[in-house]
């Protein structure tokens, strides 16, 4: 599908935030993700075209992103945390049953198109590790066994809602909410919880404070 003019005038909506306009090139992906499922040729030359810098320059960065994919991702991207801490605590044998429930790798789409499945970095939620993410949204403290249900319920049509609260919806409905974040949803659930919050309970219950910062030279 080609980037329509409707798109391109939200490209436009997203230059105009920024003081320099190619600082909006990483939301314009997004954008361009949401309505071409992947990051297309055609999205590639409209980013650079509204911009008014080169294709290559973009490619540059929609290639360096690990975020940005160059084929249609399907309908919900599934990402397994397999740093340290997710993987100490189960995150490969997760990433592993996922892999052999939908029949791919890593990076890999599934031949009926409903799912992507990809080994993720550390999403700064180890607190609830291992963690896996549903088109981004989180689903915490995860085993292979939960993991596979979440995937057999998406694969059923049944709602899924993630640990956190928000109800799981597609890939490109995410992407549509990073490039235009403030569409009422991104706060929504309970992104925080006591068990996030542990340190700070002791240190406030000892007394303890950030040294303060002191300047040299
Ligand atoms: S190591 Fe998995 S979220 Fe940090």
């Amino acid at each position: 599908m080609a980037i329509t003019e409707a798109t391109r005038e939200q490209m436009q909506q997203l230059a105009a935030r920024y003081p320099q306009p190619r600082s909006a090139l990483l939301p314009m992906l997004h954008l361009v993700q949401s309505v071409e499922g992947e990051v297309t040729t055609d999205g590639i030359e409209a980013c650079a075209d509204v911009l008014s810098i080169t294709p290559a320059e973009v490619k540059a960065v929609s290639t360096f992103y690990t975020m940005y994919k160059r084929k249609p991702v399907g309908k919900h991207h599934i990402g397994v945390c397999i740093n340290t801490l997710c993987g100490l605590l189960g995150g490969d044998a997760v990433y592993d049953a996922l892999s052999e429930r939908l029949g791919v790798g890593h990076d890999q789409p599934t031949a009926d198109g409903e799912f992507w499945l990809e080994r993720i970095e550390c999403q700064a939620a180890c607190t609830h590790a291992p963690v896996m993410t549903v088109d981004w949204e989180f689903m915490d403290d995860v085993t292979p066994t939960s993991a596979v249900d979440i995937v057999d319920r998406l694969a059923r049509g049944e709602q899924v809602a993630s640990t956190r609260g928000p109800v799981i919806r597609d890939f490109r409905a995410t992407e549509h909410t990073l490039a235009f974040p403030l569409d009422g949803l991104a706060d929504e659930g309970n992104p925080v919880d006591a068990k996030m919050l542990a340190g700070l309970a002791v240190a406030k219950e000892r007394g303890m404070s950030a040294p303060t910062s002191t300047k040299e030279g």
